[in-house]
């Protein structure tokens, strides 16, 4: 007998660089526990239309699943020869019951049932990444409690532009990482439709019960058209452009961080716990996890361009090129994953430099734009008061003060009786007590936003 599930209309052996060149063994391993959920599925759903018998059914679902506790302890021999995952447990599986073993793959191929596996494995991660995101939510918005009376200079192309809350400035994070979890969500609509009985591209010929399946595994529902579901892999590119927009929300955070744990910024005291050291110039504190989390944006965005590639030009059903799709899925999610369990400690571990921020926060005129919004709503028009605000700030840097330290005639210049009112606009703290539209920086909404968010995510 053949060693291979295909071996019957072969003569002689496969060539040795055949066999390597092949086989997906050792990465598909991963996918183990899915597939043994899976088959037992199916040997329940073949005896429930009567094509294996209750007692057949049950032997083949207990021998899965001591076939299972043996690769979960590493008492599992992989041999290449026996090319992928399913065949080692179906091989495994006729080792222990002969015929009956030789039963399990009726009606279905090993097309539907990779399909099935990736997509359940999809699934789980999912959920489970999911649960990461709303972690680091929590973890902002408990900075941003903790940091609510911190006022941060706000930027624009990294100029110094208008004063933000600290809590402001988490929740803009916290936002992000909801977007992620919403596009999750979406996207387990598409990944929780079930392949198993699409068999190998034209569905059987046998009475077999997909609705069965699709209640044992908790799919939501069946897919409708098995040359499409063989072929698909749609759901997997979309799973890992979510991972891809997660790497770069990460990425994006962390290099604002790599900035602010400079000695020019000085914003962020990063724990020792989350940095790493020179090995030649001691006194270095280097936020080398921060950076690794901007780096590896590049191997998800990679899966992903990987993946895309994978499928550009594909025909239906079928096609072998789909066994590269699984390397680059379990690198992406292993890379957000890892990238995720780190981020929340740094956040909540990580607390903001409150003097120096304080120190250096009336620099670069942060209520300009407030005091031109106190001109227009005296009813200058806005962009006379842009000019007149763009004149008094180069009137300051040849001066080398802040607009709050200009006498009151200057302003009564510009615009008469403009004084003594304007001093309650000017200052970093006036000028952004000053602020008042849905979604601003405005003290009150982000309150508001502070509490909403800290009742969602409980
Ligand atoms: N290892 C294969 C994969 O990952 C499983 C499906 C193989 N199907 C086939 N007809 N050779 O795609």
């Amino acid at each position: 007998m053949s060693q291979k599930t295909w071996g019957g209309r072969f003569v002689g052996e496969t060539d040795a660089r055949v066999v390597e060149y092949t086989q997906s063994i050792s990465y598909d391993r991963r996918l183990y526990a899915h597939d043994i959920r899976a088959s037992c599925a199916h040997a329940r759903m073949l005896a429930h239309v009567g094509i294996l018998s209750p007692d057949e059914a049950s032997a083949i679902v207990d021998s899965l699943s001591e076939i299972g506790g043996r690769i979960a302890t590493g008492q599992f021999t992989y041999s290449t020869k026996l090319e992928d995952i399913h065949t080692h447990i179906e091989r495994a599986l006729t080792e222990k019951l002969g015929d009956l073993g030789r039963k399990l793959h009726t009606g279905r191929s090993r097309n539907d049932q990779i399909a099935t596996d990736v997509k359940f494995w999809v699934r789980d991660h999912l959920d489970a990444i999911d649960e990461l995101l709303r972690d680091v939510q929590r973890a902002f918005v408990g900075a941003a409690q903790k940091h609510r009376d911190v006022i941060l200079p706000g930027y624009t192309h990294l100029q110094r532009a208008q004063p933000v809350l600290a809590a402001h400035y988490y929740l803009a994070y916290v936002e992000k990482f909801q977007r992620d979890r919403d596009r999750l969500a979406d996207c387990r609509k598409r990944v929780n439709v079930l392949p198993l009985g699409a068999a190998a591209l034209a569905g059987t010929s046998l009475p077999i019960d997909r609705e069965y399946v699709c209640k044992d595994l908790g799919f939501d529902s069946i897919a409708a058209n098995s040359l499409d579901v063989s072929s698909d892999r749609d759901f997997l590119i979309e799973f890992v452009f979510c991972l891809s927009m997660i790497a770069l929300h990460l990425g994006g955070w962390a290099e604002e961080w790599v900035l602010w744990a400079t000695t020019e910024f000085n914003f962020v005291d990063i724990p020792d716990a989350f940095c790493t050291g020179s090995s030649i110039m001691p006194h270095k504190k280097n936020p080398d996890v921060l950076e690794l989390m901007r780096g590896k944006t590049a191997r998800v965005v990679a899966d992903l361009t990987r993946l895309m590639l994978l499928v550009k030009g594909l025909p239906l059903a079928y096609n072998r090129d789909l066994q590269e799709d699984k390397e680059a899925l379990f690198d992406a999610t292993d890379t957000v994953i890892a990238s995720l369990r780190l981020a929340e400690p740094v956040v909540s571990e990580t607390t903001l430099r409150r003097e120096a921020i304080e120190s250096r926060l009336e620099d670069g005129f942060l209520d300009a734009t407030t005091l031109m919004e106190f001109l227009i709503a005296r009813g200058v028009p806005m962009r006379s008061a842009h000019e007149v605000v763009g004149n008094l700030v180069r009137l300051c840097e040849t001066r080398r003060c802040r607009l709050v330290d200009l006498p009151p005639f200057e302003f009564d210049n510009v615009h008469p009786g403009l004084s003594p009112g304007v001093y309650t606009v000017l200052g970093v703290r006036n000028a952004l007590a000053a602020f008042r539209s849905y979604g601003s920086t405005a003290p009150a909404e982000v309150d508001h936003q502070l509490e909403a968010w800290r009742t969602r995510l409980n």
